[in-house]
């Protein structure tokens, strides 16, 4: 099962493509993630991606593409995988419709979860990310047992740099233009999938199951 997870920064994608991947025994592939490991290495990718990921911008599509497609094309992936924070632009979708076709597949759902800003703003400003193995937990919704400390590996947890208020805005504002369009372009295609990401975490998740079986 190939699955897109689409949404605005902060809507649930990691979380629920976190819990799908678990589910459905799939790899989560988050462009986000693998930026992230890139920045914490020191790699020049890391280096390149920081630039535009500190001001809420996109990495540009040359970048990120090939970045996925190596990715998908590794054994793990070939029984399906849950794509989070990717494609991200159109010709990003394209490019990897073009790849999946050239090998006689297709994506099976693209799920959109649905949250209005005004949420957004709230649960970013919550979120912690462990800098060790880059586990995600919210103050409020989902606290570690032990405050500022990651309870899978020990490390710190922290605020990311693009969670801060003024840098949220820009992603959001970014995401309409660039990524919102992508709705359009899944459902022509008859896979768009929409679930209200407002709900509580496991209801987002009964949700999305029910369209997946
Ligand atoms: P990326 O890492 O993909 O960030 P994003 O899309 O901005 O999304 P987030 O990871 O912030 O949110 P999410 O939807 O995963 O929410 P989460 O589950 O964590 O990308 C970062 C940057 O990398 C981009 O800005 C860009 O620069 C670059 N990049 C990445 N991919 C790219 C691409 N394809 N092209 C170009 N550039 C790219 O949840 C958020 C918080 O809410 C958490 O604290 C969580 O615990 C909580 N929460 C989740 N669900 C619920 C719920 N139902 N109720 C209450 N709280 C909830
Ligand atoms: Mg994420």
């Amino acid at each position: 099962m190939k699955i897109i997870m689409l949404g605005a920064p902060g809507a649930g994608k990691g979380t629920q493509a976190k819990m799908i991947a678990d589910q459905y025994k799939i790899p989560h592939v988050s462009t986000g993630d693998i930026f992230r490991a890139n920045i914490k290495n020191g790699t020049e990718l890391g280096m390149e991606a920081k630039k535009y990921m500190d001001q809420g911008l996109l990495v540009p599509d040359e970048l990120t593409v090939k970045i996925l497609l190596d990715r998908v094309a590794k054994e793990d992936c070939k029984n399906g995988y849950v794509l989070d924070g990717f494609p991200r632009t159109i010709p990003q979708a394209e490019v990897l419709d073009k790849a999946l076709c050239e090998i006689g597949d297709q994506i099976d759902y693209a799920i959109d979860v649905d949250v209005p800003d005004e949420n957004i703003v709230k649960r970013m400003g919550g979120r912690r990310a462990c800098v060790g193995c880059g586990a995600t937990y919210h103050i409020e919704h989902i606290p570690p047992k032990k405050e500022g400390i990651c309870d899978t590996c020990g490390m710190e947890l922290i605020l990311r740099d693009d969670d801060k208020p003024e840098t949220v805005q820009n992603r959001l504002s970014v995401y309409h233009n660039q990524t919102q369009p992508l709705i359009d372009f899944y459902e022509k295609k008859g896979i768009l999938r929409t679930v209200d990401g407002t709900q509580d975490m496991k209801d987002v998740f009964d949700a999305i199951v029910k369209i997946l079986s």
